[in-house]
């Protein structure tokens, strides 16, 4: 069953410049993925061999530009999480590549991946478990500037700035985890994120274990972030409102393909896909976007196929309320029109 919820109120606690700016197409990529599989083989036993493969992973194209938040969307086990993992190197992927800044990470010596992790850091959904209970603030925010050497000042120093960043007082550095809430801890994940100043941050579903009042509060601190350090944002989560909230653009996940993409308005105005449809019709209150797609009621049918064995052709058909013949025989090509592509046999 879908969990998602627009939320007025939540979209009313948020600053101005929710307002998203317009970004060209692909004008200063920080990344860019093609072609990407990540597939985690199947095994049967110690000695057998791979069986089958989850195909967690399968995107053509996607690209973040400079500056840019680009929300991923889908349900619980659609590979979002598999996406960002494997853009920081924690996942291999069986084919494809991810340039950073043009250059193919993947076939980068282990030195220079190094230097590339100052640049990339992700903020994971759970801030208690992301963080050491053994460990005091000071040493968590400045775990990675020790292992990468160079600050100014005194450690303390460092870590008060950061705390100051993400609006915690100088003297929490010397408490530990178990002594902040919720939204806290989670500006303390942020503040080990911006530690090392990065480009580029994966927003693994970052508010989700939050209160929605405090939910607003982490939003519009990324927000700030972003625009004091011009971040690029992936940001992960299955809550179209939150990601609307700030997304330049939306990409729509199912089974591990981008379906559509576009500009937040566009994605969440005009849907296109009817899994995007079904995404936004499962919304119980009305009001926040009311494009005409509000006028057909779209509920989706059964649960998402296993992505080990994904349906042929279109891989939505086995769910769509717009079946038609050819769905279940072939693969539907992208179709584009200006900034708004789908991947579907309507278009
Ligand atoms: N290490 C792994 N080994 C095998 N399969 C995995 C592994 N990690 C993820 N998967 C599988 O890959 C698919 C995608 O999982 P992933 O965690 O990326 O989904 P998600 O979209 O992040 O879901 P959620 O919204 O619940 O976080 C799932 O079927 C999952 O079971
Ligand atoms: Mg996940």
């Amino acid at each position: 069953m879908l969990q998602l919820k627009f939320r007025l109120s939540f979209h009313n606690t948020l600053k101005a410049h929710t307002q998203v700016r317009s970004f060209e197409i692909k004008k200063y990529p920080i990344i860019e993925v093609n072609n990407l599989k990540t597939w985690f083989p199947i095994k049967r036993g110690v000695l057998a061999g791979t069986v089958g493969y989850i195909r967690a992973v399968d995107i053509t194209g996607l690209y973040i530009n400079r500056g840019e938040t680009l929300g991923l969307v889908g349900e619980s086990g659609c590979g979002k999480t598999t996406f960002g993992r494997t853009l920081l190197g924690l996942e291999k992927p069986r084919t494809g590549e991810i340039l950073f800044y043009g250059k193919n990470i993947l076939e980068l010596s282990r030195r220079e991946l190094r230097e590339l992790r100052k640049k990339m850091q992700i903020i994971f959904q759970d801030p208690l478990s992301s963080l050491n209970p053994r460990m005091n603030i000071l040493d968590i925010v400045t775990e990675g500037l020790s292992e990468f050497g160079k600050i100014e000042g005194t450690r303390e120093d460092h870590a008060k700035g950061l705390m100051n960043e993400v609006g915690l007082d100088d003297d929490a550095i010397y408490r530990y985890p178990h002594e902040f809430s919720g939204g806290q801890r989670q500006r303390i994940n942020i503040a080990r994120a911006i530690a090392l100043r990065p480009d580029f941050i994966i927003c693994d579903e970052p508010v989700s274990a939050l209160d929605v009042s405090v939910q607003a509060q982490v939003i519009n601190l990324l927000m700030d972030l972003r625009e004091s350090y011009n971040l690029s944002y992936l940001f992960i989560s299955h809550d179209l409102s939150v990601v609307s909230a700030i997304s330049n653009r939306v990409a729509v996940m199912y089974l591990g393909r981008i379906v559509e993409s576009g500009l937040t308005g566009n994605v969440i105005k005009n849907p296109m896909h009817p899994y995007t449809k079904a995404l936004i019709n499962a919304v119980p209150e009305p009001g926040l976007y009311s494009g005409e797609h509000k006028k057909e009621k779209i509920i989706l049918k059964g649960e998402m196929p296993s992505p080990s064995a994904p349906p042929s052709g279109c891989m939505f058909h086995t769910r769509c309320p717009e079946v038609m013949e050819i769905c279940s025989k072939q693969e539907p090509k992208e179709t584009r029109s200006g900034m708004h592509q789908v991947c579907c046999h309507l278009y």
